[in-house]
This record gives C-alpha cells, structure tokens and sequence, in this order.
C-alpha cells in the first residue's frame, strides 16, 4: 500500500480532575492530595522521546500543525508546567507557524491571571467544558462550578487576549425539556465564543449514571432538541461542520478536523491514542491509563498500553468513522491516499449507501445526505469488514 503522509498533530493527556462526574467515561481521576504535576511533564517530555525514537523514520520531515491538552482537566496544570512541555516539544519536532494549541479548562479550576500565562505559554485556543447555564443541570451533572463561574471564565479569557474559544455544552440532560436546551445555547451564544461543541448526553458503561440512570429526554425528544439547537446556532453564525461541531467562519477546530480526515496524530500522556501512517499502514498506539502506572514508567517500554496495525479490512469502517462525521463530507480521493487501499475497496458498500439516499451520488465526495446523518450508525456499520 503507498500511504501519503497526511497532516501531523499532538495530543496530550492531562489525567486528573477535581472531582470525577457522574456520566463521565474519560481516563479522568479525581484528585487525591496533589498530584506530581511537574514530575507528569517530565514523563510526557520522556513519552514524547520514546515514541520520535519508535516513529522516526514515519516522521521525518513532518511539522506538527496542532496541538491539543485534553483531559481530564489540563487547566489544573499551571500556565508554567504547560510552557515547560510545549518548550520541550518545540525542541524535539518541527511546529507549524500558525499551529493551533488548544488547552481543555474546568471552569471551576482557573483562578485569576491565569489565562495571561497560558497564552505566553503558547496556547491560543481555549476550550470550556461548561455543559450547562442551568445551576441545577450543574449540580445534577456533579460539576464543580456555576453558570456565573462559566460565563466569568469565558470572559476572562477573552480579556486576556484568547480570541479563539470554544464552549462544550451538552444537551438531552436529566429532565431538559427544549425551552432548557435552547436558553442553554443563547447564553453560550451571548458570550460570543468561536465555536460551540454541542453533545448529546450519553450513558456510557461504568459510570455513575449508567449504574444509577438519571432520567433523560427520550430519542425523539433528543432529536428535536439537536434540530432546534442546530437551527439557533446557524441563526446565529455558527455552521455545523461535524455532528456536535459548530463554529464561525474560519473557526473550525484544526485539531478535530485532522481526526475526522484520517490525518495523524502522536498521542502523549496517560492513556492518549495515537495514529501514525508509515511503511507498515496505519500503525496505532496507545498508553497505559493509570497516572501512577504512567508515571512509574515514565519513557520506559511499560508506558505502552499496546501497538497494532490496522488490518486493511478494517481500514474502510475506521476511515468512514471518522470521514462522515463531517457535514462537508471529503473529497473522495483522500479515501485512497489515507488508507492506501484503492477505491473498489468500498465500492459495492458505497453503491448500497448511494440506493438508501444515505450518501450523495457523486463520484468526487464522501458526503451523507440529512437522511445518512441521522441515521450515521447505520451508515458506517455497511463499511463493516
Ligand atoms: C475532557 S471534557 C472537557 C474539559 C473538562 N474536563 C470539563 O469537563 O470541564 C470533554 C467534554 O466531553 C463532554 N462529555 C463528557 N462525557 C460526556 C457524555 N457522557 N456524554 C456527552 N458528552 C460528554 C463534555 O461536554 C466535556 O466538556
Ligand atoms: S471534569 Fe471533564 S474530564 Fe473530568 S470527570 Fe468531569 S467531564 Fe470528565
């Protein structure tokens, strides 16, 4: 297979969280006494060594074009300790000029002053995990602040001069009727972000909503608040891309978009993914999830959670996966040169997706049709090996 090296990026796993919530499914730990968040970075920079080592014929000559602290919660780590791993990084790979550095932040965890130092540090896209502006939604999903904290967050990091934000909400929340889910959106809309996330709340295996299930809107009621939700949003200038992506023009998340387009991406940190395209195909590896497992191992073999090559079978599933998340669709060619299988690979799934009016006729897009979004499971499931 002739694999075109595709866009680099780096995630970077930030572990612990004031307090685990209750749906939350995420390689979060809440914190017990104080965590060693220096001796972490010095394991992410070790981590960081050992994959260029691993991966460095596959990178050679490529420049990272994001970069993305996920959590778990990265804005407990001081605007310092981030600085000191994206100098650290900045001396081991190549960054583009304009690469995009985003930081996750619990609006509950940044005190005063600190998004000055974030942004000399280098980041300069913040991304709030607000959830809700409903202070009883708040308490029922188990966060840590209030909608005043939210919105006076997002404002402080804006003063501060971060002019590219995004805010997570999530919709379909424990007895949310629509009038909810949309007063929601405005108040996000109010404090003028670039971009929204917009999720549906989900029950995921092993949490304490899946052992003690709160009640929720049913899938109808769902649907009627994303298509309520997804109406007020372009109402108000941001254009869904993704299925819970909205953004500004010119605002999409350069890191997300690398994800859904099958690019590459080295992934540091306690239980961060990453995808690397080499010689061998699409190559992915994972690291083991407990920060103090990570720690202990810190640029030791023993850090790896596992290492696999994606069987070619699998690659056409795991690519539509990713692709068809994107309203926009992608150009049809970049199937074969992400996967370096060639189109007949997924040509009678595709004529199958084409007769169900779930993908557009047209030989040049990979492109669902609003019915093929609302029924995206389906979709993807017909590029099953
Ligand atoms: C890693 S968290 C963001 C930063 C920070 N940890 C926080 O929560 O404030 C990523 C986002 O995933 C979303 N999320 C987490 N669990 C979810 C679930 N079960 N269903 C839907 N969205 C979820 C939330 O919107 C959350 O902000
Ligand atoms: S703060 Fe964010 S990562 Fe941490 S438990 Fe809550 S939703 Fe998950």
């Amino acid at each position: 297979m002739t694999l075109l090296p595709p866009p680099l990026s780096l995630y970077v796993h930030m572990p612990w969280c004031v307090r685990k919530c209750p749906y939350c499914d995420f390689n979060s730990h809440g914190v017990r006494g104080t965590p060693e968040y220096a001796a972490y970075v010095d394991a992410l920079l070790a981590d960081l060594d050992a994959d260029l080592r691993d991966f460095g014929a596959a990178l050679h000559g490529r420049t990272v074009e994001t970069v993305f602290f996920g959590g778990g919660t990265p804005s407990l780590f001081s605007p310092e300790l981030v600085g000191r791993f994206l100098d650290g990084a900045r001396q081991r790979l190549s960054f583009a000029g304009d690469a995009e550095v985003t930081l996750e932040t619990n609006p509950g965890t940044v005190e005063h002053g600190r998004f000055d130092g974030y942004l000399a540090a280098g980041v300069n896209r913040i991304s709030f995990g607000v959830q809700s502006f409903d202070d009883d939604k708040l308490r029922r999903l188990g966060r840590i602040h209030s909608s005043n904290d939210a919105a006076s967050a997002v404002r402080e990091a804006q003063d501060a001069g971060i002019g590219n934000i995004n805010i997570d909400l999530m919709y379909a929340l424990p007895e949310q009727d629509l009038a909810g889910a949309l007063d929601d959106v405005a108040r996000a809309v109010a404090l003028a972000p670039t971009h929204i996330s917009h999720y549906q709340l989900t029950l995921e295996p092993n949490t304490a909503f899946a052992a003690n299930p709160p009640p929720l809107p049913d899938d109808d009621a769902a649907w009627a608040i994303q298509e309520a939700c997804e109406a007020r949003l372009a109402d108000a200038g941001y254009g869904q891309y993704e299925v819970s992506a909205y953004a500004r023009p010119g605002r999409r998340c350069a890191h997300n978009l690398n994800y859904w387009r099958f690019g590459d991406y080295l992934g540091i940190g306690a239980g961060a993914h990453g995808k690397i395209s080499d010689a061998q195909g699409v190559r992915r590896r994972w690291k083991t999830r407990l920060p103090a497992a990570y720690l202990a191992s810190a640029g030791q073999p023993a850090r790896i959670g596992g290492d696999s090559t994606v069987a070619a079978a699998d690659l056409p599933f795991e690519y539509m996966l990713n692709a068809l998340r994107l309203i926009d669709g992608v150009p049809a060619a970049d199937f074969q040169g992400r996967t370096g299988l060639p189109r007949e690979a997924i040509a009678s799934s595709l004529a199958e997706c084409v007769a169900r009016g779930w993908l557009l006729d047209d030989p040049a897009l990979l492109k669902t049709t609003p019915l093929g979004q609302r029924f995206l499971n389906d979709v993807i499931e017909a590029f099953m090996p």
